[in-house]
């Protein structure tokens, strides 16, 4: 990748986890994708202690089950996960090897200390996929289109507001000119009928003069 995808990539990160409510994101489940074949290592709680009893729990396509109980490590419920699962010695992590589609889903590990419950951690595992709908990708792009439809429609009244300020201003501008136009062709026929009753009166006193004369 380069460095500008990168930099593009970091911004709509940060701007997504701006725009999240905090809480929501700091409650967010781990993400850990793989591509098909792959192996990924789920992380529990990295303070467990010897008496501690984990549980792993999940929730895909094969099926809603416990598939590692330390308290009962003989019993495996998982038949499809024979020989991918190890879990290492300290037990807070667990890899899961040769992965295929069917082990997307969600991944809960669950500690108990005397049976009570202590921590759960809950891991999404999901697919690498590039374009899909689940990848970072389609997340990040997601919330780049959300933030640049948010510009636009920024731009969009923006704009909006100032044609329609200046058709207001040209409207009035317009008015004005038609106004004054009027007015100044009012007085115009105005003065010259003035100076045509003006004149007539000039003849009609003329006239009279010359009648006098008479
Ligand atoms: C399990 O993991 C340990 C250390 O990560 C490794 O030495 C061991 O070979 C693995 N076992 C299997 C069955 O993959
Ligand atoms: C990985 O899983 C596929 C089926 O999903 C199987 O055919 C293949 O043999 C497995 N590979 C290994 C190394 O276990």
């Amino acid at each position: 990748m380069t460095w500008g995808i990168k930099l593009i990539l970091l911004l709509a990160v940060l701007i997504r986890t701006i725009l999240t409510d905090p809480d929501n994101w700091i409650s967010e489940p781990l993400s850990v994708f793989f591509s098909v074949g792959e192996e990924v290592v789920l992380r529990c709680d990295s303070d467990l202690i010897e008496s501690d009893r984990v549980v792993w729990y999940r929730r895909t396509p094969e099926g809603d089950n416990v598939f590692l109980d330390t308290k009962y490590p003989q019993v495996n419920l998982a038949q499809d996960l024979d020989g991918r699962i190890n879990a290492t010695a300290t037990r807070s992590f667990l890899a899961l090897s040769n992965l295929s589609l069917m082990d997307t889903g969600e991944y809960w590990c669950g500690v108990f200390y005397e049976g009570v419950c202590v921590s759960v951690t809950k891991t999404l595992l999901l697919v690498w996929d590039p374009f899909g709908i689940n990848s970072t990708f389609y997340r990040v792009y997601s919330s780049l289109m959300a933030c640049a439809l948010l510009g636009m429609v920024c731009v969009l009244i923006t704009v909006n507001l100032k044609t329609r300020r200046r058709d207001q201003a040209s409207l009035k501008t317009r008015w004005t000119a038609a106004q004054t136009q009027r007015r100044s062709r009012v007085e115009e026929e105005r003065e010259e009928v003035d100076e045509e009753e003006k004149e007539a009166n000039d003849e009609e006193r003329v006239k009279k003069q010359k009648g006098t004369l008479r």
